[in-house]
């Protein structure tokens, strides 16, 4: 359903405290299958656009706009964010969980995403924080890179960058280990039925490090940011 750790019963609760006025307009940006904005449009009537680049996720989206949101107008696009016309647009609500890292990391999404609100308009931003210093093992099983900070500096990033945090949530560990399990779940199963010792083994080695290090290492938190404008 959602490509992070997040249970549908709190994308409800971040969707009632994004309290959009009727006719707001909303950007997904990475979408992935559009749930996230389907739910937003199922709230309040929003003029909506999704963005990610993988056309299998897109249509997935489309077709949930068709049964769920038929009168809505909201359509999602197979297309590269990068070279979306962010310029141009002036957004009552920027929605970005989970691809900060389309514009080269998180400080750099703030700035970017920022112009492309309007005065007091709202960003809903979800990323990955650090609950303790990532050892360098745990680091090597993520290519030793390191774009996150802890929670605090991670507010303080989004204040930093001229904005109020609003609303504030963590992902639990049951919304951990469900969106790791999935993960898990689903690469075990392309693995065997490809014969692929090499994926199989790659997944092993990922699930390990999530139980050894990863539960306790890594957080995922949901900042609802109002741009200031005083
Ligand atoms: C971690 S997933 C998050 C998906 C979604 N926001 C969610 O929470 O379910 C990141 C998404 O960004 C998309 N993506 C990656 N690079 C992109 C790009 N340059 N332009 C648009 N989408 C991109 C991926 O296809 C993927 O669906």
């Amino acid at each position: 359903m959602f490509n992070c750790p997040l249970s549908p019963e709190k994308a409800d609760r971040l969707v009632e405290h994004l309290a959009l006025n009727p006719d707001s307009y909303a950007i997904d940006v990475g979408c992935g299958e559009g749930e996230f904005l389907i739910r937003v449009a199922e709230r309040y009537k929003i003029v909506g656009i999704g963005l990610d680049k993988n056309s299998d996720l897109i249509e997935v989206a489309n077709n949930k706009v068709k049964t769920r949101i038929p009168s809505q107008d909201v359509s999602f696009v197979c297309q590269d964010a990068k070279s979306f016309a962010w310029e141009n647009q002036k957004a009552d609500l920027i929605i970005c969980i989970g691809s900060e890292f389309i514009f080269g990391g998180y400080r750099q999404a703030l700035q970017c995403l920022s112009n492309s609100l309007i005065d007091s308009g709202k960003l809903l931003i979800g990323t990955v924080f650090w609950k303790k210093e990532p050892n360098s093992e745990y680091l090597s099983l993520m290519n030793k890179e390191n774009p996150h900070f802890d929670y605090l500096t991670t507010v303080e990033i989004g204040i930093e960058q001229g904005f109020i945090p609003l609303y504030l949530c963590r992902s639990n560990d049951d919304e951990w280990d469900d969106f790791e399990s999935q993960h898990a779940q689903k690469q075990y199963l392309t693995a065997l039925h490809n014969g692929s010792k090499q994926a199989f083994e790659r997944i092993q080695r990922w699930q390990r490090g999530y139980l050894k290090w990863g539960h306790e290492t890594m957080g995922f938190v949901f900042l609802l940011f109002q741009k200031r404008h005083i």
